[in-house]
């Protein structure tokens, strides 16, 4: 016993905390929310060392959201770090890619002469991204760059709480169900009352073809089951008449977003928030028309839901 314990204290390699390297500075501060933390003492500016990339993700699978304080970072910068966690996804919507970076979509309200710079609506509607893909998004990556003076909140659910909460009828009617995911579902509803939403190409409808997930889905890289529907994207439950599928889905959409399932993200500068989209929705609470918001977003391509 001496003996051990004197080795292990002359050669620190010996000693099982030394070897997990030298003490990390990054802290992690889970929010009295349902979902989030917020992530301090890290320049995602500077390459992640592979100890303190494996200590992000563990703190995205236990925290859904994370919030990465204070950023100076460049777009290639968000890029780099968003591919670290899987391969990127370029939006349908090309009118509102970052210039020389498709793999940034514009989120900004703001015209500039006469034109829309981003897309102004996203997360009107409650949803997960890319949920009408044959692979839906792992998670997302918002970079603020200019904040409104007030509101432009972004509010998120907690879709496991959402699953494990619900009440037993509404669980047997959707266990072993599936439903249908679609871009197109509430796109003229939002061309009407916004100026964000192009005409789409017929070579844009062909990529958003309609898909099918199951309605619970499993989280591929924790195990812990999800609710997977929202209002935004999904038009009708498989193998139910059209207004059983409907009131079902009302019901599941309004028990996803009660209030004690939800985590709003108020923005600060520099703010990046990177969630899980396998786990959440999220829904954008509104910015004033003549407060000028604008954010980057990067999209990390998931699997397959099971
Ligand atoms: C998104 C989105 C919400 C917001 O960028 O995917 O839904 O608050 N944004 O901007
Ligand atoms: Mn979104």
């Amino acid at each position: 016993m001496t003996s051990a314990f004197a080795a292990a204290a002359a050669n620190p390699a010996a000693d099982p905390a030394a070897s997990a390297g030298p003490a990390s500075p990054l802290e992690i501060r889970a929010f009295d929310a349902p979902v989030g933390a917020e992530v301090l003492g890290l320049d995602l500016s500077q390459p992640l060392d592979q100890q303190t990339f494996a200590q992000i993700r563990r703190a995205h699978l236990d925290h859904h959201v994370l919030v990465f304080r204070d950023q100076r970072i460049t777009p290639d910068q968000q890029i780099a770090f968003s591919r670290r966690f899987g391969p990127l996804q370029i939006h349908v919507l090309h009118q509102f890619q970052l210039q020389g970076h498709p793999e940034v979509l514009i989120v900004s309200n703001i015209v500039e002469n006469g034109k829309p710079i981003g897309l102004g609506d996203a997360g009107y509607f409650w949803h997960s991204d890319l949920s009408y893909k044959e692979k839906p998004s792992l998670g997302s990556l918002l970079h603020a760059q200019e904040l409104p003076a007030e509101g432009g909140d972004t509010l998120f659910a907690n879709m496991h709480l959402a699953w494990d909460t619900l009440p037993a009828h509404l669980r047997s009617a959707v266990e072993g169900k599936s439903a249908e995911h679609t871009y197109l579902a509430k796109y003229a509803e939002l061309q009407k009352r916004s100026p964000w939403r192009p005409n789409l190409s017929a070579e844009q409808v062909a990529q958003v073809k309609a898909v099918v997930h199951p309605v619970v889905r499993t989280h591929p890289e924790t195990g812990r089951k999800a609710l997977f529907v929202s209002e935004h994207f999904t038009t009708r439950i498989i193998g139910l008449p059209e207004d059983e599928s409907q009131s079902l889905l009302d019901e599941l959409f309004a028990h996803s977003v009660r209030p004690e399932h939800l985590y709003r993200h108020r923005w600060a500068e520099h703010d990046m928030v990177f969630w899980d989209n396998r786990s959440l929705m999220h829904l954008a609470a509104g910015t004033p028309d003549h407060l000028r918001r604008k954010l980057y977003r990067t999209t990390i391509e998931g699997d397959v839901p099971f």
